[in-house]
């Protein structure tokens, strides 16, 4: 009697692991995806996944039998662990209806979402499916919508990062778009709100799905993604490293590491920002000398590339680092960087991760593009965003500190507690020529010799306001420090905040520049 009905339960398990069955896994198989189970058990650590709801499944006529329609009703929830910390999980199921999300598919998802929030963990979806279930309508569309709140719900609670490894169409991005960072995989996968047929028809463009919404497009293009893979393998690899920077949970702090000294010698720092104001270099070379192992891992690494974003460590604890890139637009602030920027801030904000800026800019990217495009609110973000993080901000001027840009780029007026510049930083309201072009123009023009009055006059502009002693004699800047002792400052900096706690007025909440 007994050994009948563990029969029956093992029968309707195997039933549902096999998801859409032998060919529909094959195919799968051959456009280079793995199934959902095969990826739950790469992204987890070995044997750790925990699967939940297993058995739901709408419109149940008879439990009697082994007739079960959409196995899994087309996604596989539960839960796991990663570097041994708790995650939550879906991954759907393309086998089985195109992963389409029907009502209960939905709410499998959302039984996890709450689990994961109830218990402060991070929550992991795993995308490959043909959006809405046709069949279900409106009920398809409510689920969305479930999944859409809780995603908000838990904003700023639990990290959420969202895989897409297949098709991720029509409203069916938007829950990727709401989630903290979404990872993207070459070939394989694409979001967009309408795909090429229904381009063409509107508008008589001509577009591939990939040219239109593949992991190039959303890194480079649009910055809807923040990662980009070669494979799903590489792609879960990328995803742990990420949870390695992160807490679990708005309540905790990241996991410490063993603390690395970098790489390479930071004496070299001395030579690697060229003192001439104008002259690229790398800034990723000058993190790389500072941080533990020299190791920096990127976010929206492809996207806006004049300012660079990522996660690092210094002393063995997580920080997130925002610089200036002055090898792409000269580093300017553009509406791109903006807003890449200021998701990254208030990502660290809402986590506990303290922010260590490394400023060398310019200003706000001169042009009618930009100002039409609304650099004036997208620049804006900036500034609300640092004004808003309450957890450790230091900031380190390397060179050029010029106007707005100063200010924007984590300055004490802001609220960063400790700023620091190197000698060879200029802070001012702009760039030495600009400057003189303007206070001194009725003097240039009038003399008999415009040319040499004007780089005299320079010279003397940049040797009596671009420098950092008249900021640092207000006390804006806290120290002027050696570029090789970076470093040691930012450690004795960080211990310095470790305890930091700052209360912000009560209210429901601000209203961000969007
Ligand atoms: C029901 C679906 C489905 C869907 C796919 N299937 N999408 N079933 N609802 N939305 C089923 C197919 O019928 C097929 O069933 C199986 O899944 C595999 O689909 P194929 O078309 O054979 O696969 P492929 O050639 O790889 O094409 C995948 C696809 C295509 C590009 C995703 O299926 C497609 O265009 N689907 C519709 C996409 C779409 O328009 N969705 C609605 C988006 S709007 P069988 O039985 O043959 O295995 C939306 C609104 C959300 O999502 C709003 C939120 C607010």
């Amino acid at each position: 009697m007994v050994e009948g009905k563990i029969n029956y339960l093992r029968q309707r398990r195997g039933i549902i692991h096999g998801g859409g069955g032998d060919s529909k896994i094959a195919e799968q198989h051959g456009k280079g995806k793995q199934t959902a189970r095969e990826r739950l058990a790469q992204l987890l650590d070995e044997g750790s996944f925990v699967e939940v709801g297993m058995f739901v499944q709408g419109n149940m006529q008879d439990a009697g039998t082994l007739d079960i329609p959409l196995p899994g009703e087309g996604v596989v929830t539960g839960y796991g662990t990663i570097d041994g910390r708790i995650v939550y999980v879906f991954a759907q199921d393309f086998t089985v209806s195109g992963g389409s999300l029907g009502e209960y598919h939905a709410a499998k998802i959302c039984r996890v979402m709450d689990l994961a929030a109830r218990n402060g963990a991070p929550f992991i979806g795993i995308n490959d499916s043909g959006g809405a279930r046709i069949q279900e309508g409106v009920m398809s569309l409510d689920g969305y919508g479930n999944i859409f709140y809780r995603n908000t719900l838990n904003s700023g609670v639990i990290p959420q990062i969202s895989v897409i490894m297949g098709p991720s169409a029509g409203g069916a991005v938007y829950s990727p778009a709401l989630t903290d960072f979404a990872f993207m995989v070459d070939d394989t996968s694409y979001m967009f709100i309408t795909g090429p047929q229904v381009i063409k028809a509107v508008t008589g463009e001509d577009v591939s799905p990939v040219k239109l919404g593949g992991a190039a497009t959303h890194n480079e293009i649009s910055g809807v993604a923040h990662f980009r893979a070669k494979n799903e393998q590489d792609c879960f690899s990328k995803l742990r490293k990420l949870l390695s920077y992160l807490p679990s949970n708005n309540l905790g702090d990241p996991p410490v590491f063993e603390s690395a000294e970098p790489s390479r010698p930071a004496e070299e720092l001395t030579s690697i920002v060229p003192v001439e104001p104008n002259k690229p270099y790398d800034v990723v070379d000058v993190i790389a000398h500072i941080v533990d192992g020299g190791e920096l891992f990127q976010v929206h690494e492809h996207y806006a590339k004049n300012a660079v974003v990522g996660f690092a460590r210094l002393g063995g604890r997580a920080v997130g680092i925002i610089a200036n890139q002055a090898r792409v637009l000269a580093g300017c602030l553009d509406i791109n960087c903006s807003d890449k920027i200021a998701r990254f801030v208030r990502f660290c904000d809402c986590f506990n991760i303290p922010l260590i800026t490394f400023v060398d800019v310019p200003g706000y990217l001169p042009g009618v593009n930009q100002e039409y495009g609304g650099i004036i609110r997208h620049g804006a973000k900036i500034l609300y965003a640092y004004s808003e993080a309450t957890v450790p901000q230091i900031s380190v001027i390397l060179r050029k500190a010029y106007g707005g840009a100063y200010i924007a780029m984590s300055s004490r007026s802001l609220g960063a507690d400790f700023a620091f510049a190197w000698p060879t930083a200029e802070i001012a309201v702009m760039g030495p020529e600009g400057a003189t072009n303007i206070i001194y123009r009725r003097e240039i023009e009038d003399s008999g010799n415009p040319n040499g009055i004007r780089s005299q006059k320079v010279s003397e502009y940049r040797e009596r306001y671009a420098n950092p002693y008249i900021a640092a004699a207000r006390g804006w800047i806290d120290d002027v420090i050696e570029p090789a002792q970076t470093r040691q400052y930012l450690l004795a900096a960080l211990a310095a905040l470790k305890d930091k706690h700052e209360d912000r007025p009560r209210k429901k909440h601000g209203n961000f520049p969007v």
